[in-house]
């Protein structure tokens, strides 16, 4: 429970110092989304595991809800969801990305979940499928992204590591904007350059590089830093 709360700072104090750097991040990727080029689908991704990927695009998803904008949270970690536990949704077992991907017949209204939150909607992860790469690299995620992005503002797609498996990559290829977390004391400087590499090869646009301080709470210190 505590965990929870820390994790969701956004919605426990709208009010602290934490919440307004997300809303800091929020302003630096609107910034992006003016520039000309369409900024609806945003990936955040990182090298490892455990550097705030998941924390940061639920935070960043409750603050780009408070905007006014409908915005869509999709846990695109097929392996390790853990997104919707912090808005306190069911998960695992109920629909989601992997049984929209693997079921033509499945529908994205039943899978979609409300969030406590106004203007925000969650799409689980779904039951863990055997081959995730494969589902993911399809045409069928494409039509699934199509369709969110006539219902949604503003989406945002949480993911696995970059280096641990190819999900990330593929996600990458196909959002307009990717945003890199990195964590004080723990992401490694060529691990950054590997995944500056890859992101390249797969044709994506990193827009930023937001910096996860070592010594804040559980729910991370996040800077933004223009890519
Ligand atoms: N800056 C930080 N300081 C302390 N704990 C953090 C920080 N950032 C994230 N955490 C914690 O680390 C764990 C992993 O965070 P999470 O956002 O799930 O990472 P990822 O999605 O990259 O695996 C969580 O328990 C989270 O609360
Ligand atoms: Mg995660």
């Amino acid at each position: 429970m505590r965990e929870r709360e820390n994790r969701l700072i956004a919605i426990e104090n709208r009010f602290s110092p934490i919440t307004e750097q997300y809303r800091n991040v929020r302003t630096s990727i609107q910034f992006a989304a003016s520039s000309g080029r369409p900024m609806k689908l945003l990936l955040v991704t990182s090298t490892e595991q455990e550097e705030g990927k998941t924390t940061l695009a639920s935070n960043l998803a409750v603050v780009m809800a408070e905007t006014n904008t409908k915005v869509l949270l999709i846990d695109g970690d097929l392996r390790r969801a853990t997104a919707g536990k912090i808005f306190n949704l069911r998960t695992g077992t109920v629909a989601g990305l992997s049984t929209l991907l693997s079921n033509v017949g499945s529908s994205l209204e039943e899978a979609i979940q409300r969030t406590q939150i106004k203007n925000l909607d969650f799409l689980p992860a779904g039951p863990i499928p055997s081959n995730p790469s494969e589902l993911l690299n399809s045409n069928r995620l494409n039509e699934i992204f199509q369709q969110v992005e006539e219902k949604y503002d503003f989406i945002i797609v949480d993911s696995p590591p970059l280096l641990v498996v190819t999900d990330a990559q593929i996600f990458s290829s196909k959002v307009d904007g990717v945003v890199l977390v990195v964590r004080e004391n723990r992401t490694k400087r060529n691990n950054l350059i590997k995944c500056k590499t890859l992101l390249e090869r797969s044709k994506a646009r990193l827009i930023g590089v937001v910096y996860n301080g070592a010594k804040s709470l559980s729910a991370g210190n996040y800077n933004y830093y223009k890519y």
